[in-house]
């Protein structure tokens, strides 16, 4: 039976300040953490016992959120792996998790829309010892690269200065345990880590079989604000609308594709233009609430208009100038109000590397 990994260590350094706080694998799309959707699609592929490893940041919501997995209907387990020395340092943590089974490890901020059905079929139907997922990227000395000629991988770098292709290796590696040895075997890279593209290529110079399957559906590693806002646009954009036909919002318009969740409560006049997704509880008040916006639970957005952003849980939004929050992240129990004074002043306690643009 072929067992599963999520990583969920790392610093998460390109979503500061919010990973100061909160784990960058948390963070919500459409009111799930990002990882959960990692999680659905190893369920989706019939995996039933998962390890988790967890890094230092956030570790106890991590296990909180996910617990023994029973909510899921699998097994959860995790593996403490601390300071973030690799992708294959994580990987070479859940030896024995693993044992002698075949396994598939997920980056649990990367985001694959079409899930990894045919590439689990693909692992299942040949005696590849590692399948690997390509994707075509437009920046590819951001990722691992991978060079392919007639069919097979030639080589392997990780954010080649001079890419020789435009093929990213993205975060779903079905492995056998024949990749712990040659983990065992790696020196850190120039930015310090155990890199798993260089296992790779060493299974290669080996003449190991590594197979590899360009994936179709439209893929994203959310490890920045931009990316993130993306991915976010593209899970609301495949959103399920659930407004109830009964429901009575004597002053709210809505229109588009907008779920809402449980005793949300609008008040005044209110325009809700899908697609975008209202958590739990939340206040809507004399607001416009535009396409590609995720409002957290318990949110309360008072003569708010804002759209293409995300708004986390507990955050109390209310600005009266008719200025429109966009392209915005925004993180949980935020308070935004008007100044109270009466000179041309505002008021601003942000934390460190925090962004505004006033
Ligand atoms: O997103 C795809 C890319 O992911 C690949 O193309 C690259 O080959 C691969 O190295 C990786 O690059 P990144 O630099 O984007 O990796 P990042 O540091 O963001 O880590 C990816 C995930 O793995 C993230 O969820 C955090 C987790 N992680 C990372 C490290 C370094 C751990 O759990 N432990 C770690 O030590």
């Amino acid at each position: 039976m072929m067992k599963g990994v999520i990583l969920h260590g790392g610093n998460g350094t390109r979503l500061r300040p919010l990973t100061y706080t909160d784990v960058k694998q948390l963070l919500p799309l459409a009111g799930r953490p990002v990882s959960e959707y990692a999680l659905m699609n190893l369920i989706e592929i019939g995996i039933k016992e998962i390890n988790i490893v967890i890094g230092d940041v956030g570790k106890s919501e991590v296990q909180e959120y996910y617990g023994d997995g029973s909510n899921w209907g699998v097994s959860i387990t995790y593996t403490y792996q601390g300071k973030p020395l690799g992708i294959a340092h994580a990987i070479g943590m859940t030896r024995g998790f693993v044992g002698n089974d075949r396994f598939v490890v997920v980056l649990g901020d990367n985001y694959f829309q079409s899930g990894l059905k045919s590439l689990v079929d693909k692992f299942s139907s040949k005696s590849f010892d590692t399948l690997i997922a390509l994707t075509k990227v437009n920046n590819p000395s951001q990722f691992g690269i991978a060079e392919v000629s007639n069919g097979k991988i030639v080589s392997l770098v990780e954010k080649p200065k001079e890419p020789r292709s435009d093929l990213a290796i993205a975060g779903a590696y079905f492995l056998s345990p024949a990749i712990f040895p040659i983990i065992d075997g790696l020196k850190p890279s120039w930015r310090d880590e155990l890199e798993i593209t260089e296992a790779f290529q060493i299974m290669l110079d080996r003449e190991m079989s590594i197979g590899y399957s360009v994936i179709t559906g439209w893929w994203k590693d959310t490890g920045t604000v931009d990316e993130f806002l993306d991915c976010n646009r593209m899970v609301l954009d495949k959103l399920d609308s659930n407004v109830p036909t009964d429901y009575e919002y004597s002053s709210v318009n809505i229109s588009g594709r907008v779920h809402i969740g449980k005793n949300v409560e609008f008040k005044g006049t209110t325009k809700v233009l899908g697609p975008c997704y209202i958590g739990d509880r939340s206040v809507i008040e004399d607001s416009f609430i535009g396409p590609f916006t995720s409002i957290g639970v318990n949110c309360h957005l008072k003569t708010l208009e804002i759209e293409d952003s995300i708004v986390m849980d507990g955050s109390s939004l209310e600005i009266s100038d008719g200025v429109r929050i966009c392209g915005s992240l925004i993180g949980s129990n935020v308070s935004v109000m008007p100044t109270k004074s009466k000179s041309r002043t505002i008021r601003l306690i942000v934390g460190r590397d925090s962004k505004l643009e006033l």
